[in-house]
């Protein structure tokens, strides 16, 4: 399917490996100019080069407001306008709420939160000037439905979408939507670090914790970073202009909810 957006510009955040770099591949292959963020120049570097097509890298780390403010300045250089964001960064660490202190609290608020929004601010004008914008942020299932021991993630995606949610209604008649993606139990870099946390504290191996996981979901498999990418690259198409505010989930049954 032809998704309407070829030849237009794209940042990715985080999208050096794992959820991020499926969305940037996706896109790439919708014939969008991307530019990738991450903090590692060498990953990142070869992440880019391996996606080919002129996919650009910038380093930085999005829980810094200055460096977000080189990100956007570098991304903005190199291709101009940017008409899709895909805001995403590396999880929050695990574990029961009352032992992250304050400091945990803050960087995950700064890292997982007011990130994608000093982003989208960044964004918007171009967006507006253009009628036309695609922000996808890249959440988690938990803000559906709480996983044991990712109480801080939660709490500051929850914050995270409704501050989004507020955004979207503010700017739909300006042709930008906004949409979250939340993955389930996906088997890339954030997930690893989930089971391999299960088992230290539990004294199992990290393939029992994983089985574990897997057979917890109605797929009775991990998702991929391929069943996660297309998804968003829809959201980001000119076939999706008409959903904007949304949560989807792509979680192979995982959350029972009916909404
Ligand atoms: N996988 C799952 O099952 C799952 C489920 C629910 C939610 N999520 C959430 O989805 C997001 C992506 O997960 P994933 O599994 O794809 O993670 P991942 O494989 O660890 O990839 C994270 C990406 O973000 C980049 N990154 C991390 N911290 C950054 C920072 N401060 N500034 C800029 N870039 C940063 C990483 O590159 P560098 O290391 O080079 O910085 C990498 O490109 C995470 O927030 C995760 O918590 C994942």
């Amino acid at each position: 399917m032809d998704l309407g957006i070829s030849g237009l510009n794209a940042l990715i955040l985080g999208g050096t490996k794992g959820l991020g770099l499926s969305c940037a591949r996706a896109l790439v292959q919708a014939g969008v100019h991307v530019v990738l963020n991450g903090r590692d120049e060498p990953g990142g570097q070869a992440a880019a080069a391996e996606l080919g097509n002129g996919t650009g890298f910038i380093a930085g780390d999005v829980s810094d407001p200055a460096s977000r403010r080189q990100i956007f300045k570098g991304a903005r250089a190199r291709l101009g306008p940017i008409a899709i964001l895909v805001t995403n960064s590396g999880g929050p660490p695990p574990g029961p709420l009352e032992t992250h202190d304050h400091a945990v609290w803050l960087k995950a608020l700064e890292n997982n939160m007011l990130a994608a929004i000093d982003f989208a601010s960044m964004a918007l004008p171009d967006m507006r000037e253009a009628g036309f914008g695609r922000i996808v942020n890249i959440t988690s299932f938990t803000v559906r439905e709480p996983y044991p021991n990712m109480g801080l993630a939660t709490g500051v995606r929850a914050g995270l979408t409704g501050a989004m949610a507020s955004l979207a209604s503010e700017v739909a008649a300006q042709g930008i939507t906004i949409n979250n993606l939340l993955p389930g139990l996906m088997d890339t870099g954030a997930l690893k670090r989930v089971y391999d946390a299960q088992a230290a504290r539990e004294g199992i191996t990290a393939q029992r914790a994983k089985q574990r996981m897997a057979e917890s979901i109605p797929m009775r498999r991990l998702g991929t970073a391929e069943d996660f990418g297309p998804v968003c690259a829809f959201l980001c198409s000119r076939q999706a202009s008409y959903m904007t505010g949304q949560n989807v989930t792509v979680d192979g049954g995982l959350v029972r909810a009916l909404l």
